[in-house]
């Protein structure tokens, strides 16, 4: 097996290599003048079962073409079999036509990734189930429930928690971590006016009293879970917290959420923590790489992955 780390999350790919005690493979990732991107793998990888580990997350453009263009190196030399690992998905939002002359720009990205030469995909919580099936090659999808659930009963066991969903899209994600910690479901019915801008229009589901955990699988502006929580609040929730996946955390989004009703948020290391993340007192970042580290032996392995979520 052979390890390969894009630039986009070195943290995440060592620490998934400290996992699996396999070194990451030296390669080299150089740009021209006019930034186009070169990649040069520099160990043999002939008949290797090689692992690209990048989220194509900001710089999206930069990281996702960096991803292609390894590949792209590897398939030329003469890897067994590629699989693309994209802890983080950049483009999962735009899974669908949103008006006309639109583009599905997630099944585009996915047409890329297959097109320079893949096997397989391993990726997490893609923001839409179904983008799976943009691909006609395997994609393992990891869920979250490993990773936030023991969190949730360290921190809060004995305690009256309810599980929110921030909007209609959310609900399976949010049903299910309630159904593995034996507790209520609310809906909040979430309508945006424009791109970038939420508006929380409603609670659906009593709060009133509870501990709630606000969801999500991506949290951007911040807007979301921001007014979310605002909502939750005026019905009477006692404390609200928020467990999302993807800290993409554009602009001012750390400050806008330290300055909110969120009592805390957690997120993951899917993406590489910048320095507000890391000095924020109400953002905690908990580790995908045991969980990644450990699907990625149990592909190598010709293993069941749905075994680790039962
Ligand atoms: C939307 O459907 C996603 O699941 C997230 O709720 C959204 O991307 C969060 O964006 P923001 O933090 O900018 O409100």
């Amino acid at each position: 097996m052979k390890l390969i780390a894009g630039n986009s999350n070195r943290p995440l790919a060592e620490a998934v290599a400290n996992y699996l005690e396999v070194p990451l493979t030296k390669a080299a990732v150089r740009r021209f003048a006019d930034m186009e991107v070169f990649t040069e793998i520099l160990e043999n990888v002939r008949g290797q079962d090689v692992f690209v580990i990048q989220s194509t997350s900001y710089p999206a453009n930069d990281n996702l073409m960096e991803l292609l263009i390894t590949i792209d190196a590897l398939r030329r030399g003469s890897a067994r079999r590629i699989t693309a690992v994209i802890p983080y998905f950049g483009y999962a939002r735009q899974d669908r036509k949103t008006g006309g002359r639109t583009p599905i720009s997630a099944k585009l990205v996915a047409n890329l990734i297959t097109s320079a030469g893949v096997d397989r995909v391993l990726t997490m919580e893609l923001h839409a189930g179904q983008i799976q099936g943009f691909f006609d090659i395997p994609v393992d999808n990891l869920i979250m429930g490993p990773v936030f659930v023991p969190d949730i009963e360290k921190k809060f066991a004995g305690k009256d928690i309810m599980m929110i969903s921030p909007d209609v899209g959310g609900v399976v994600r949010a049903r299910a971590l309630a159904k593995r910690l034996n507790c209520g479901l609310a809906i909040i019915d979430k309508r945006r006016e424009k791109a970038g801008v939420s508006e929380v229009m409603n609670v659906i589901g009593k709060v009133d009293g509870k501990i709630c955990f606000l969801v999500d699988d991506i949290v951007d502006s911040g807007g979301t879970l921001c007014n979310a929580a605002v909502a939750l609040k005026e019905k009477g929730a006692k404390e609200v917290h928020a467990y999302a996946v993807h800290g993409v955390l554009s602009g001012g989004a750390v400050a806008r959420i330290s300055s909110s009703q969120l009592e805390s948020m957690v997120i993951t290391d899917s993406i590489a923590a910048t320095e507000a993340v890391e000095n924020a007192a109400v953002v905690e970042q908990l580790t995908i790489a045991p969980l990644l580290g450990e699907a990625i032996r149990r592909i190598a392995e010709e293993r069941s992955i749905s075994a680790l979520f039962k």
